[in-house]
């Protein structure tokens, strides 16, 4: 996976900066965003805004103008009061820790373990849609994956493969994989680092996992 992810992985502005800062508002803005749409919002959000205490400082009109276009604008709310948050109480440095990053408005789960890992190095397994895709297949795991005993499964399983060294690109070569190869239709199966163990390629149901009721 690592070996693949070195050899593929796409250029991102955001990737391999060592920025928490900038790791952080990334990983916001892909929460509902594909990494092509992001991308040119990312890159004028940094023009504006380029450190934590740039954003704390500014007004919330201009911190929303700057995200228009991209929706759910909670996000840029939410953005903007927790750089307040990390200026005011934590230095003006994004939290490493699980307690602390969690603390801030708009920094669930996905966030948390994204940004600790790829910008600390620590170990916590993202699991969003590409992640539970790539997994739920791999592992051929049939069940309803919009439940979330089937989510803590596979939440579960990451933790379990992640690697020890790079957490961080670990997490983003899977989303990679989901967002290149192992794709909803169609995947390209040929081309993947992991087809070799992939329950679902082995038994031809990669177009029946990951499974989704529809109730
Ligand atoms: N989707 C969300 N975060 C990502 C990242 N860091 N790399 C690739 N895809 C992503």
């Amino acid at each position: 996976m690592l070996d693949w992810y070195d050899q593929n992985k796409r250029e991102m502005p955001w990737r391999d900066c060592g920025n928490p800062y900038k790791i952080w508002v990334s990983e916001i803005m892909l929460q509902q965003t594909r990494v092509d749409q992001a991308t040119p919002y990312f890159n004028r959000f940094m023009n504006r805004f380029p450190t934590v205490q740039d954003l704390a400082k500014a007004d919330q009109q201009e911190v929303l103008k700057v995200w228009e276009g991209l929706g759910y604008y909670s996000r840029a709310r939410h953005l903007h009061a927790a750089a307040k948050l990390v200026v005011d109480e934590f230095d003006g440095n994004v939290p490493d820790n699980w307690d602390d990053i969690t603390e801030l408005k708009g920094v669930g789960p996905y966030t948390a373990s994204a940004v600790l890992s790829i910008a600390y190095q620590k170990k916590h397994a993202v699991v969003d849609g590409n992640v539970i895709r790539v997994l739920s297949r791999y592992l051929g795991i049939e069940d309803n994956v919009r439940s979330t005993s089937t989510k803590n499964t596979i939440q579960d399983a990451a933790d379990e493969l992640i690697s020890e060294k790079r957490p961080g690109d670990f997490n983003q070569a899977v989303m990679e994989l989901g967002a290149t190869i192992c794709t909803p239709s169609n995947p390209t199966c040929e081309e993947c680092p992991i087809q070799a163990n992939c329950v679902a390629y082995k038994t031809a149901k990669t177009e029946e996992i990951p499974y989704k009721s529809s109730a």
